[in-house]
């Protein structure tokens, strides 16, 4: 097994970076490229491995895809443009993949067959096949359908009329993209707001789509015309080291080109109520996805409650508010959050365990945890557990630990932020 030792840093950090694009409007671009009549050029595209396993997946899928000079440049021919692959798709790690092709293969007149790593082994697929199945597609895997490998049958889907059980931005997706190939209307109804990537990238493209609160219509049948999108910077990325700002005696940074979509701003609004010294945006862009650059300070925090529908809007930063929470005066309290259970891994275990090994004061609950503060960490030895974000939290918890930190698997960290260390090298001052 792979590890780095990492050092706490010793004259704070301060500088700029310009912070990598966003995962998930990467992952829909590449989609909407594929699905969309014309050429898609995409600027700013993330290359981690979760975006680029959605590049291999359409690529067997037929679709001319090519990278040049950092753009990815998509080649799309419509839904009908999609060829019957010969074959495996392989999404690797990505959920956002995974569910987003299903919605999209299930109104395809063909046969597909999809498998991912360990971890996409283990995440329920129920929640995306069932209401698939309702629409009309043949999806089968292993127990009935529930878990990859997935084989999907597609084509001839009938509209649907829902409301999802889960808060989740990939089911809504999936169906969203099911339904533009459906006959008839469909509505879609969210138990809670979630990110509206998949929507904005409709409109972009040239569809229709009506949200109303939560609840969404699409018709079937739409065209969708090529648009060129600029990934603005993923603030699930940024939220690493607005954290690090924070934390980190003397730190100063500047992260620039965050994406600010509201539906993703949750982890500003927890900081700030924790006290953290944000300033935003300093230049704020109007495009389809508003973003613009943040300030942070090392700050005092107190602790803070994290609960309902807020959860949607911070849900993968929730590892690095849990190490937040550490340095903390006083408690704080995350619930509502056991979608925590079936990410990369189950975050409530991975994030609890890896912090305690360290001192932190964290206890796990049955739909989140509770953190008192704060608590100086000490090294030693902890583990990515193959989970991107587990593993930035625990190297921005080295920045301030005691004695050294050994982590193990860091190379995971690549499937969302492929420059992490390089950046994070950038900002320590020597
Ligand atoms: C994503 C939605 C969220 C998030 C994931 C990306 C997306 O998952 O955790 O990292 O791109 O739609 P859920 O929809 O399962 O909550």
């Amino acid at each position: 097994m792979s590890f780095v030792k990492l050092e706490a840093v010793i004259n704070g950090l301060n500088g700029e970076i310009v912070i990598p694009g966003d995962k998930s409007i990467s992952h829909r671009s590449v989609m909407f490229g594929a699905i969309a009549d014309g050429i898609t050029k995409v600027t700013n595209f993330l290359p981690g491995e979760d975006c680029l396993s959605t590049i291999s997946c359409f690529r067997k899928l037929g679709v001319k895809i090519e990278e040049k000079n950092g753009e990815v440049i998509i080649t799309g021919k419509g839904f009908d443009g999609l060829n019957e692959p010969s074959e495996i798709l392989d999404v690797g790690n990505s959920g956002t993949t995974i569910r987003l092709l299903l919605g999209i293969l299930s109104g395809r007149p063909f046969f597909s067959s999809i498998i991912g790593d360990q971890s996409i082994g283990k995440r329920p697929m129920t929640r995306v096949t069932e209401p698939l199945r309702t629409m009309g597609a043949v999806i089968d895997g292993r127990k009935n359908g529930g878990y990859t490998p997935l084989t999907v049958r597609g084509g001839g889907l009938r509209n649907l009329q829902y409301k999802l059980p889960v808060a989740s931005a990939q089911v809504k997706s999936a169906l969203i993209l099911a339904a533009l190939q459906a006959d008839g209307e469909s509505t879609i109804i969210e138990p809670t707001e979630t990110r509206d990537h998949t929507e904005k990238m409709i409109q972009h493209f040239g569809g229709e789509i009506i949200k109303e609160d939560q609840t969404i219509r699409v018709k079937g049948g739409q065209k969708l015309k090529a648009a060129d999108v600029v990934v603005p910077g993923d603030i699930s990325s940024a939220a690493f080291f607005l954290v690090a700002g924070a934390i980190v005696p003397n730190s100063e940074l500047l992260l620039k080109n965050v994406g600010l979509n509201p539906t993703r701003t949750g982890i500003i609004e927890v900081m700030k109520a924790m006290g953290a010294k944000i300033t935003l945006p300093l230049n704020e862009q109007t495009s389809f996805e508003p973003y613009g650059d943040l300030f942070i300070q090392t700050s005092n925090l107190s602790g803070t409650v994290v609960e309902g529908d807020l959860i949607p809007k911070l849900i993968d930063e929730i590892p690095i508010i849990a190490l937040l929470a550490t340095q903390a005066i006083g408690r704080t309290v995350i619930k509502d959050a056991e979608e925590l259970k079936v990410k990369e891994t189950n975050r409530i275990d991975t994030v609890v365990n890896e912090l305690k090994k360290l001192g932190a004061n964290i206890e796990a609950t049955d739909d989140g945890m509770i953190i008192n503060g704060p608590t100086p960490l000490r090294g030693g030895s902890v583990s990515s557990h193959g989970d991107h974000r587990i593993g930035m939290m625990l190297a921005i918890a080295a920045l301030i630990c005691q004695t050294e930190l050994t982590l193990e698997n860091p190379e995971a960290i690549s499937v969302s932020y492929p420059k992490f260390f390089t950046h994070l090298n950038q900002l320590k001052n020597r």
